[in-house]
Order: structure tokens, then sequence, then C-alpha cells
């Protein structure tokens, strides 16, 4: 297929440029491939031999420059870079007028979200961000029962990243590093199910975190917990760790009618989601149990499982082709995607606020995190490296 032409993009079909052709790019393209109103007109990468390589495989143009992606007729453009080139990258974007579905973590600091978010709104294009995990089937019936209280009140979560990364992987010179990551495993690894609880739960108001360094060669935390109360006065758990051999990606909500729960590594269908529906009052009374003390005061409860159960339709994966084609039909119908810069920035300012947290060693509000605070500009909040490394050391 010839790409070089410049016809713009009709109502049935969108023109997308894909900028950094690594690893993660290829989901990108591939979701897009896959979807019949999109098509990957140019691809560009700093290093040509990776542009060339991307081009080939996806049978599109080669751009060598943003401006050469632009002269496409590219109408959104996904950023698959490194996350400390996010910032630059999408400005310059926004100012040729090009949309932007932006990689996860969408900037290193809150004050490259607002840089961002003000050229997006000097630009005619948007920016997007990709959190697949609020887009598979099963995180939108959650989302969708759980605002409708269907499920109860949620009352405690926990949130899990186990996850496993031997010594190899922090090879790369950029890995292991501020200057390279801008953050550890809770800015690169747990944002997805941080993300994920947050989207399910609303906001959250406080941050008490421990993060420690106690097995890699990297600067900042190898395992943190954290212990956050949301807005809504439920309270929730956020475990997470490079250290676990036996991975698993979790989310588990407690409500005043049952247990809800997601348990997968990279991404869900709707096997790996259950809910699990208070007892009814005869059960709990054939255990031993006052149902009166028990039941709390859910609405809910012994009517739960058939709402969920309700509620299953076509089985969504979470993965990228399940946020791209939303994104695809939104763009072309003129609706705003949902997952964007705003709704997102709860999550950035939650990963910031536990930096903050364990750095200082007191309870971070999610108000305290202003253009004033330290941690606005850096997640090591410009403290020296010696004290940063103490801090995430065990005594
Ligand atoms: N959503 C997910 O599940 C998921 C999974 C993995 C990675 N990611 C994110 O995707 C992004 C890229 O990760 P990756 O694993 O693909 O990295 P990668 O190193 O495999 O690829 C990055 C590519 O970007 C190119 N690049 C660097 N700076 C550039 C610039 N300024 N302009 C154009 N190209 C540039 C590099 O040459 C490289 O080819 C990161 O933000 C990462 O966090 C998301």
């Amino acid at each position: 297929m010839s790409t070089s032409d410049s016809t713009p993009g009709t109502e049935q079909e969108l023109r997308v440029g894909i900028v950094g052709c690594g690893g993660i790019a290829r989901s990108h393209g591939r979701a897009y491939a896959g979807n019949p109103r999109a098509r990957i007109v140019a691809a560009h990468d700093v290093d040509p031999a990776a542009t060339k390589k991307f081009a080939e495989e996806f049978d599109t143009a080669a751009a060598d420059s943003l401006a050469d992606l632009a002269a496409h007729g590219v109408q959104l453009a996904s950023v698959c870079t490194p996350p400390g080139s996010h910032t630059a990258t999408t400005v310059a974007l926004l100012e040729l007028g090009i949309s932007v579905l932006l990689e996860k973590p969408p900037a290193v600091t809150l004050a490259e979200l607002d840089v961002i978010a003000e050229a997006e709104a000097a630009s005619t294009g948007s920016v997007y961000v990709v959190f697949q995990h609020r887009h598979g089937s099963g995180a939108k019936r959650a989302h969708r029962l759980l605002a409708e209280g269907a499920l109860g009140a949620p009352q405690i979560a926990v949130c899990e990243t186990l996850w496993y990364r031997p010594e190899s992987y922090f090879d790369p010179a950029w890995r292991g590093n501020w200057a390279g990551e801008g953050g550890g495993p809770t800015l690169g690894h747990a944002i997805h199910q941080i993300d994920l609880m947050l989207h399910l739960l609303g906001n959250w108001s406080t941050v008490d975190a421990k993060a420690s360094r106690i097995a890699r060669p990297v600067e900042f935390e190898d395992v943190a917990t954290a212990s956050v109360a949301l807005e809504s006065g439920a309270v929730a758990s956020v475990v997470t760790s490079l250290l676990s051999p036996r991975e698993v990606s979790r989310i588990r909500v407690d409500t005043t009618g049952g247990t809800l729960e997601v348990n997968h590594l990279y991404g869900y269908s709707d096997a790996d989601w259950s809910w699990f529906p208070l007892p009814d009052a005869g059960t709990l009374a054939a255990n031993g149990v006052d149902p009166g003390t028990a039941r709390g005061d859910s609405t809910a409860a012994g009517t739960g499982l058939d709402v969920w159960q309700a509620s299953a339709g076509t089985d969504l994966p979470s993965n990228h082709a399940a946020q791209i084609d939303e994104l695809v039909d939104d763009l072309l119908a003129g609706r705003r995607h949902a997952t964007t810069l705003t709704s997102t920035r709860p999550t950035m300012e939650f990963v910031t606020g536990l930096y903050a947290s364990a750095l200082e060693g007191t309870t971070i509000a999610r108000g305290d995190l202003t253009p004033d605070s330290a941690f606005y500009c850096r997640l090591d909040g410009g403290h020296p490296a010696d004290r940063v490394s103490a801090r995430f050391t065990l005594s």
C-alpha cells in the first residue's frame, strides 16, 4: 500500500502516525492494522534503522521528522517513546495540530503534565493517554456497576503489582536510575493497577508510603507499600514489587455487598474477574453468623450475583486494541475519548504523593502537590542522590 499521498482522512478512516518504533509500538501497530477505520500512514523514530524496520513491517511511510509525519496528513499520532521524551514530543505534535495517543506514564512529573495540558489548550489537537486496562469489558462493567451502587459501597481495596525483574533487566544504561526512567516501578510498572483502582473507586485523599530497595541495583525502590485513604471514605493498600517470582496483578474491592476481584498479569479477560456476593441471611445463620451484624447496610447484598452475571456481554480483553478501537470510533464520530490528561491526572498525583510520602516520611494529602511542592518538578523531590538512596535503603 502506498502511503505517500496526503489525502486527508475522511469520516470513515483515521490517518495515524507512530512516533517511537520500539517494543510497544508493535502493539499500537497491530491494533491500528486490525482496525478497518484506521490507517498507519507514517512512522518516525530518532533511530532511522528503527523507523525503516517498522515502516517495512507495517507497510507504511518512513518519516524522518515530526514535520515529515505531519506532511503525510497524520491526524492522530501514537507516542511510543521512552517516558523522558513524552513531553517534548507531544508538545511538538500538538503544535503541528496533531492529536496524540500518549503511552503511559504520560509524563514523569506533574509539572510536565501541566506543560502538555497547556500545549493541548492552545492546539487543535487533543491528548489521550494509554491505560488499556480501563478499556476491557471487565473494567467497564465494574466501573458502571460500582458507580450505580449496584455492587454495594466499597470499604477496603487491595491493589497489587507483584512482578519479577531479574538484575539483568537493569543492564540498559537508562534503566534503574531517576535520570533514565524518571521514577521506579511505582511509576513504570504499578501505574497500570493504580490507575485502574482509582478509575474504579474514585480519587484518593491521603497516602502513607514506604519504598525500599532490597535487592536490585537501582537508585529508587524495588518494593513499595502504601496505605491510602480514598475520598469516598474507603481505604486501600497498594503493594508493588519487582522481586516476586509468582507474578500477579490484582485488584480486590470489598464492598458492603460482596467482593469484586480481578486477578491477571499483563491484561485480563472476563474470566479473570470474579464477584463474590455477601452470603444471604439464611446461609450466614446456618454458619452460626448473626446476619444482623454480618450483612452491614448493603441493599445490594443477595442480589449482586445476578447483577454481575446479568451485566456480562462480549468479552473484550484489556489490550491496546480495546482502547485504540474505542479511540478511533470516538475520534471519527467527533466525540472526546474518555481517557484524557485530566481523567488520568489523579494517577500521576498518586505516584507523586507516594514518592513524597516515602522520601519525607510523612502523610501526603493530594492537595499538598501544588507547584510549590518540591515533588511537582521531580519525583525524587530534588533531594541529593545520597539522601534518596539512604531513605530507600533498609537499615
Ligand atoms: N501500555 C503498556 O502496557 C506498555 C508496555 C510497555 C511499555 N509502555 C510504554 O511505552 C513507551 C515505550 O516503551 P518501549 O518498551 O516500547 O521502549 P523501547 O525502548 O522499546 O522503544 C522506544 C523507541 O523510541 C525511540 N525514541 C527515543 N526517543 C525518541 C524521540 N524523541 N523521538 C522518536 N523516537 C524516539 C527509540 O529509538 C526506540 O526505538 C514507554 O513510555 C513505556 O512506559 C507501555
